[in-house]
Formats: structure tokens, sequence, C-alpha cells
């Protein structure tokens, strides 16, 4: 494991730095099937777009992690939390596993763990926030399964293979304090 910062079972987490720029991570952000329901998705990445990104999110706002397979070392998505408000103690999150021959084997699932127990434990974090497209069956999924409620839709938010698509949002509360 390389600077492991949060580990679990199946993966480990470790900031992203620019070593991580790279053709994998160019491929990710361009494939269409990752990038299906996601904002970006119109338009293409580049290298440069990435390394900006990760360059603008070095600071106290916010966090950015890749995941990291446990046994082989290679990393195969980020999650991202932030922006941070630590006036009212809350954060977005987002999530992505670049690499689609590791979906639907738990480790999304296992990431939340990860997080959701940094973010409330450590952080000192109320409230997690996320949203995903209506279509975005395995995303649903992983945030019903992580015990995320369902705050609201907002209506045909997004226009997406032809349709436009309501917004699901979620939010995660830390369990010492009602939400
Ligand atoms: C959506 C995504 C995060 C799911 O991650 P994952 O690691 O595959 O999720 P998990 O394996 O933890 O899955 C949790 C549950 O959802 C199910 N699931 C995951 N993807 C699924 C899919 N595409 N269709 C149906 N079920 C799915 C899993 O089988 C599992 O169910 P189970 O607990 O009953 O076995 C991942 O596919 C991804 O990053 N996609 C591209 C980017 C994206 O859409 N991000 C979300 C934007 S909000």
């Amino acid at each position: 494991m390389q600077a492991p910062f949060l580990v679990g079972d199946k993966v480990y987490l470790r900031g992203v730095t620019q070593n991580d720029v790279g053709e994998k991570y160019l491929r990710w952000m361009n494939d269409p099937e990752v990038t299906r329901y996601m904002g970006w998705r119109a338009f293409p990445s580049s290298k440069q777009a990435i390394s900006d990104y990760i360059a603008s999110q070095h600071n106290s706002h916010s966090l950015f992690l890749a995941i990291v397979d446990k046994s082989t070392d290679e990393h195969v998505g980020n999650v991202h939390l932030g922006p941070i408000d630590w006036v009212h103690r809350r954060a977005e999150l987002a999530m992505l596993l670049g690499e689609t021959d590791f979906w639907g084997k738990g480790y999304m699932s296992e990431v939340f763990e990860l997080v959701t127990q940094h973010a409330f434990q450590v952080l000192n974090l109320h409230k997690l926030k996320a949203g995903t497209e209506s279509g975005n069956i395995g995303a649903l999924k992983v945030f019903n399964k992580a015990g995320w409620v369902e705050e609201g839709r907002l209506k045909a938010e997004t226009y997406r293979e032809g349709e436009f698509r309501d917004m699901v949002l979620f939010a995660s509360f830390c369990n010492r304090e009602n939400g």
C-alpha cells in the first residue's frame, strides 16, 4: 500500500496526486459507460483538465481520495468529499469507479463506510449530501444500501439519452445527532 489514508478490507483510500494523471485516468473520464450519468459527459476530458482539477482540490474544503484495490495496488476510482461547509458541518459526496471490471463487487459500498466514518467521526461533520440521476440504478443501490435517505427530487434536471430525467437527492446524517 502506498500512503494509505483510510483502509478497508477490499480497498484503501489515499490522496489523489498529479502522479495519478495518466492514460488510465483519461480513459475513465472519457469512457461513455463510466460517464453515462456524469455532468461532464457532454464534452471530452483532457489530462490538463484533470491535472487542474486535482490542483484545485488541495484546500481545506475538500477531500479528494483515490480508491485503490488492496490486493493489486491498482487505482480503480476516486471519491470526493466537498465542498465542505465547516459552519453548517455538511459536505457533498461524489464517487466514480473508473474500472468497470470492479463494478458490482461491493467496492463503493465499502468506500462509503470508510468515508462516512471519517466524515462523522474525524471531521466532525453532521450531514453528507449527494445526488444522482433517476436512471443510475447502481448509484441508487449504493445510497440505499448505505442507509442514505432520499430528501427530494429535482424534476427534469438533466437531459440524457433523448429525455429529461429527475435528479434524486440523498443525505446521510451523523447518528449521534438527530437529522
Ligand atoms: C455506481 C457505482 C458507484 C457503483 O459502485 P459499485 O462498487 O459497483 O457498487 P457496489 O458493488 O458497492 O454495489 C452496491 C449494490 O448495488 C448493486 N449494483 C451496483 N451497480 C449496479 C448496476 N449497474 N445495476 C444494478 N445493480 C448494481 C450491486 O450489485 C450491489 O447490490 P447488492 O448489495 O444487492 O449485492 C459505479 O458503478 C460507478 O462508479 N459508476 C460510474 C460513475 C457513477 O455513475 N457514479 C455515480 C454518480 S452519482
